[in-house]
């Protein structure tokens, strides 16, 4: 087998790591939480939870990737102690990139689409109602063909640009899509915040109102802010570490983690401030959920000044987003046969862009035809049971997966770990946090993770809490078998 591939360059890494860390996670989910939960609030705790959990665990992704040289296909298998059991989540991690895939293509193409809606003028005319822009939703999603057309297009773009190779297709077109993004950013949030009576949004998005908090129900909001400093950060999967697995050791593993926490927070914050003035200056709420910037935004550009340019944009931009994201996790996706069976770049990706196509339909047909089952209560979809099983079941299982790996013997053990983390120039990790990283973030994240469940599931009945319950049962008692437990030596 060949050499394994570098970045060409420190700034290739952080912006393709940043790009798949910033995704529809900060354009699309951030923005309709903080409108939903009371905006500065839900972003201070949901900035604490970065801090105190995503900073240490994406550090160890990236050092269980540049240990091992491996995706998560193979690097637990190659870091493990003799006889442990840690090589066994490799089948979740891949499970939870094909997972994420599943309906995270299909919203990009609905960011696609939308740019291409806006471009040609869809949402502009005085005659254009509010009920006419949701119609426009709905038409979207009752149609199968117009969704599948717009998926199938977002998988091969960024197949295709990752069948390029890491440094010619993946890093070249993220460092280009990232800088595009940031220059986007800029122009839209300046101009949001200048429109009339803009400053109430900056206000609601600046201070604090722990009532909403309280009215939402303090077990559901620190549940949602933890999954979502999960999600952003993109960790548990194993979609951090294989930029890992491409790096040389020149450089300490906490300062790129900073920074590529820092460049995600940043495209967070700006998201918000761009959708929230916008929607107290139309004097719409920004509470409408997951539809705020498909229903609330159209309408909003609808009476804006200039509103078909800057809708273009503004999608413009979610598209480069999203995209950076489906890149960055389909080059891990395609790395996993590589990493296990030797397969030719090639090869992989004419697989797996079958394969994903094919995956990506139970999510399409929910909207639509299968829209009767309803897995997590009524009014649920199979997009919102992907969503749930990545989001709020395998990253922070996988991130608990992670962390115990990193500092227990029956893993790679916490010497190997932090002498990977600290080797190289740059800001080192303290080996003072060995304890808080060994028993207290684990147990925060569990606690957090079953009381997140019994918020959810009680409201719900019996017939969704029982089973879903036995499912988080059986999460956490694969890892603890796996962090505990070590295979007998034959006599
Ligand atoms: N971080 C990505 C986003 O914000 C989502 C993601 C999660 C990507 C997990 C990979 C793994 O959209």
């Amino acid at each position: 087998m060949g050499k394994r591939e570098k970045f060409s360059s420190r700034l290739g890494f952080i912006l393709v790591s940043a790009g798949c860390a910033v995704g529809l996670g900060n354009v699309w989910k951030f923005p309709y939480m903080c409108g939903r939960y009371g905006g500065a609030a839900f972003i201070l705790i949901y900035l604490v939870f970065l801090l105190i959990l995503g900073f240490p665990i994406i550090i160890c992704e990236f050092s269980v990737g540049r240990g091992s040289q491996k995706s998560c296909a193979a690097s637990f298998r190659k870091l493990e102690a003799n006889g442990a059991r840690w090589h066994h989540y490799s089948y979740f991690c891949m499970a939870g990139n094909y997972l994420l895939m599943m309906f995270y293509t299909m919203v990009s193409g609905w960011m696609l689409y939308y740019c291409y809606r806006c471009a040609i003028g869809e949402f502009t005319g005085t005659v254009l109602t509010a009920a006419a822009v949701k119609d426009k939703f709905t038409d979207m999603t009752a149609s199968p063909g117009t969704l599948i057309i717009w998926t199938i297009l977002s998988i091969i773009l960024a197949f295709g640009i990752c069948s390029r190779g890491l440094k010619k297709g993946v890093e070249k077109i993220t460092k280009i899509m990232m800088v595009c993004l940031l220059v986007l950013i800029a122009v839209l949030a300046i101009h949001s915040v200048m429109l009339p009576s803009a400053i109430e949004g900056v206000k609601f998005y600046l201070i604090p109102d722990f009532q909403s908090i309280i009215d939402n129900g303090i077990g559901n909001v620190v549940f949602g802010a933890m999954s979502q400093a999960f999600f952003t950060l993109s960790l548990g999967i194993g979609a951090m570490a294989i930029f890992g697995s491409y790096l040389d050791k020149s450089r300490s593993l906490a300062g790129e983690a900073l920074s590529i926490g820092i460049l995600d927070t940043f495209v967070a914050l700006m998201a918000g401030l761009i959708i929230i003035p916008a929607c107290f200056s139309f004097g719409i709420e920004p509470d409408a959920g997951p539809s705020l910037i498909f229903i609330t935004l159209p309408n909003i550009f609808n009476q804006m000044a200039g509103g078909r340019i800057w809708g273009t944009l503004f999608f413009l931009f979610l598209s480069f987003a999203a995209l950076s994201t489906v890149i960055a996790v389909f080059e891990n996706i395609i790395s996993f046969a590589m990493d296990l069976w030797g397969w030719s770049r090639k090869k992989s990706v004419i697989v797996n862009i079958v394969a994903i196509i094919i995956l990506s339909i139970p999510c399409i047909l929910g909207f639509n035809i299968l829209s009767q089952f309803q897995p997590l209560g009524e009014g649920s979809n199979i997009m919102d049971l992907e969503d749930f099983l990545v989001s709020n079941n395998l990253l922070p299982i996988g991130s608990i997966v992670y962390l115990l790996f990193c500092t227990t013997r029956n893993g790679w053990g916490w010497n190997n770990f932090i002498k990977e983390a600290n080797s190289g120039k740059g800001m080192k990790l303290s080996e003072k946090i060995k304890w808080y990283m060994t028993y207290v973030l684990p147990i925060i994240v569990v606690v957090i993770y079953l009381k997140g469940y019994y918020d959810m599931f009680s409201s719900k009945g019996i017939v969704y809490m029982v089973p879903w319950f036995a499912v988080a049962i059986i999460f956490l008692g694969v890892v603890f078998w796996m962090a505990f437990s070590r295979k007998r030596k034959k006599l």
